[in-house]
């Protein structure tokens, strides 16, 4: 994990964030839209996706984001697709790299030369993985919610930087609890990202703290 460079610490202006998406990217739309306030302190400089045709993607096109797509499939193995994505990631200089609903691991390429955030729909070190919100909901929580955390060799396992709670309803399914916690997600993550951007942050063992 390397350190967020901080506003001290890079050239003036707005931080430079790329965001990596799989799905529908309704986090990265909240991103995009908080990044037209020049107060926000984020430039998005590049969305990344690790399939073609995503919505995600076409979010971004649409206002004018450099897009680029790195399939695990088209390449021999995991270790060669991780230095296709650092590079990738590198030729647009990010400060910053958000996962937002991005469906794979990252691996120590990238991880070596990002600070990455990524957003994950369960209050962790509860219900990591891919299925947070099933499995929050199979196991009879009455509240789950969404963690903003610093990535790390593992599954959701990186100091976590902001969590907000979320009651689940008796008739609540997998997909009406996950939009209801999406959409407090949303505003978890432009907050942990503006002030990421602004302020950069500290790490003492696993305590994040924001100045
Ligand atoms: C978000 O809820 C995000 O936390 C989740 O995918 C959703 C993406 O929504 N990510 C994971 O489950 C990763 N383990 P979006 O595409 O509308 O932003």
């Amino acid at each position: 994990m390397s350190p967020t460079p901080t506003p001290a610490t890079r050239p003036p202006g707005p931080a430079r964030v790329a965001v990596l998406v799989s799905g529908t990217g309704s986090n990265l739309q909240a991103l995009i839209d908080a990044s037209r306030d020049p107060a926000y302190g984020v430039t998005i400089v590049a969305v990344g996706a690790d399939r073609h045709g995503t919505v995600g993607l076409q979010r971004a096109e649409r206002h004018g984001i450099p897009t680029f797509v790195c399939r695990v499939s088209d390449h021999d193995d995991r270790a060669s697709w991780d230095r296709a994505l650092a590079a990738h990631l590198a030729s647009h200089v990010p400060d910053l790299v958000v996962t937002a609903g991005f469906m794979k691991l990252l691996g120590e390429r990238v991880l070596a030369a990002h600070t990455v955030v990524n957003t994950h729909p369960a209050l962790l070190p509860a219900f990591p993985g891919a299925h947070a919100v099933a499995d929050a909901l199979a196991y009879g929580v009455r509240v789950t919610g969404c963690t903003a955390h610093l990535v790390d060799g593992g599954v959701d396992t990186g100091p976590i930087l902001a969590q907000r709670a979320v009651p689940v309803e008796d008739d609540d399914t997998e997909e009406t609890l996950h939009e209801r916690i999406k959409s407090v997600e949303r505003s978890m993550l432009v907050d942990v990202v503006g002030r990421l951007a602004r302020h950069g942050h500290t790490l003492t063992d696993r305590k994040v703290t924001i100045p």
